[in-house]
């Protein structure tokens, strides 16, 4: 039976070649937002790996926006000429549609890449920190910034914001813009009630604090090329008592195909501490997806502990979800498509220069990967003519 996880999905006007999709992965790597050398390994090796499609990572609308100082941007004319000729770079040798996550950090801004955490969570402004800015003036926990509160004009800024990235998006050439409103970046904390303590119209009950999400989301979808879709990164839940629930989940999606966007991704958490975690298994999130796709009625990406090929087919064929969002697996292993395909008895597209240690070519891939090849695989025994 053919891979139904190999199979095409269509979004607008473009066409995904299968439904393994590189999850957005934050590198910490830029600098004022530019991409850097490292971008040009990074996505060169994910823009070789077979996926259907790549996202970029989350990719502040302004400085003030950026997680760390590292965090990648598309708000000044160098980030977007760098952006540019990533894409155009990356185009030359290969044709994997390329998305970028747009983000807005909220409160959460101003904080230390991963592998800086241990000096604490906050960068200080004698290290170059700036303060947030977020829905309500309360800082995620003890010892991290207190974010200014949006006033009206803060609001309408950061809209603007939103939409001149898609602007400049569109430029590059990126073929998808994936919205960032979940893991407690700004457009989550307008969401979860744990967050926005507001008493104006973008705050109270659901409606209102899903208001102005919405809003950004319906102006980058008007911004955005026709033909090319818009997705959303939403929450599934929040984990903590009296936060967002999986109800909330579809009422947020709903409303998002509503204003004509393309797909939901929901993944959950990360808006406030005392999360309650549940057991962390493969795919632990699945059930979001698979909730939000029959009540909402729309596309859905799962993400979350999802490594196996058979499992991400299964996801897919049972209609749990219609694309398998792949992160740290992909990271360990970026030809992970590659070997998902020849696992699931499909081929696919591989650079011409690497044709060699294909299945069709390569007689120890049977044994390298633990497949059993098809008829005829394995036939170029000798590795001669180099
Ligand atoms: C290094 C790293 C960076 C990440 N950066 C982002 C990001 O930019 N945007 C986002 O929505 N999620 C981000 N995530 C979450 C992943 O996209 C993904 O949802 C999560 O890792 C679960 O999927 P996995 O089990 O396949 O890794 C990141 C995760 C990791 C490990």
């Amino acid at each position: 039976m053919p891979s139904k996880l190999f199979s095409p999905i269509q979004l607008r006007e473009l066409t995904l070649s299968n439904r393994v999709i590189i999850s957005p992965l934050c590198q910490f790597s830029a600098v004022e937002g530019t991409a850097q050398p490292w971008h040009w390994a990074h996505i060169g090796q994910f823009a070789q790996s077979g996926a259907g499609l790549c996202i970029l990572e989350a990719t502040a609308t302004s400085a003030v926006g950026r997680i760390t100082p590292g965090c990648l941007g598309l708000y000044s004319d160098e980030n977007e000429a760098a952006l540019t000729r990533l894409i155009k770079d990356t185009r030359t040798f290969s044709s994997m549609p390329m998305g970028l996550q747009l983000d807005h950090a909220g409160r959460k801004a101003s904080t230390r890449e991963t592998w800086n955490l241990p000096k604490g969570h906050s960068v200080p402004d004698e290290e170059g920190g700036w303060t947030p800015e977020g829905p309500s003036p309360e800082p995620f926990t003890q010892g991290w910034r207190t974010p200014r509160e949006l006033d009206e004009a803060g609001l309408k800024r950061v809209r603007d914001e939103f939409v001149e990235s898609t602007r400049r998006a569109a430029r590059c050439g990126l073929d998808v813009i994936e919205i960032h409103a979940a893991h407690g970046y700004l457009l989550h904390e307008f969401c979860s009630p744990l967050t926005n303590h507001r008493t104006d119209a973008y705050g109270g009950d659901l409606k209102g604090r899903l208001r102005f999400p919405l809003e950004v989301s319906q102006a980058i979808r008007d911004a955005f090329p026709k033909g090319k879709p818009v997705g959303v990164r939403i929450t599934g839940e929040d984990w903590v008592d009296g936060g967002l629930t999986l109800d909330d989940a579809v009422v947020f999606a709903k409303a998002l195909k509503e204003i004509g966007i393309d797909y939901v991704t929901p993944s959950a958490g990360n808006v406030a501490p005392g999360m309650k975690l549940p057991k962390v298994t493969p795919g632990y999130m699945v059930h979001f997806a698979e909730k939000v796709k029959r009540e909402a009625n729309i596309t859905t990406m799962t993400v979350g502990m999802i490594y196996e090929a058979h499992h991400a087919e299964e996801i897919v064929a049972s209609g749990k979800a219609d694309m398998v969002a792949i992160g740290r697996a992909i990271m360990d292993n970026p030809r992970w498509p590659w070997h998902a395909a020849t696992a699931l008895g499909e081929r696919i597209d591989i650079p011409k220069q690497y044709a060699r240690s294909s299945p069709q070519h390569w007689p120890a891939y049977a044994a390298v990967h633990g497949v059993t090849l098809r008829e005829g695989d394995g036939v170029m025994s000798h590795a001669t003519r180099e």
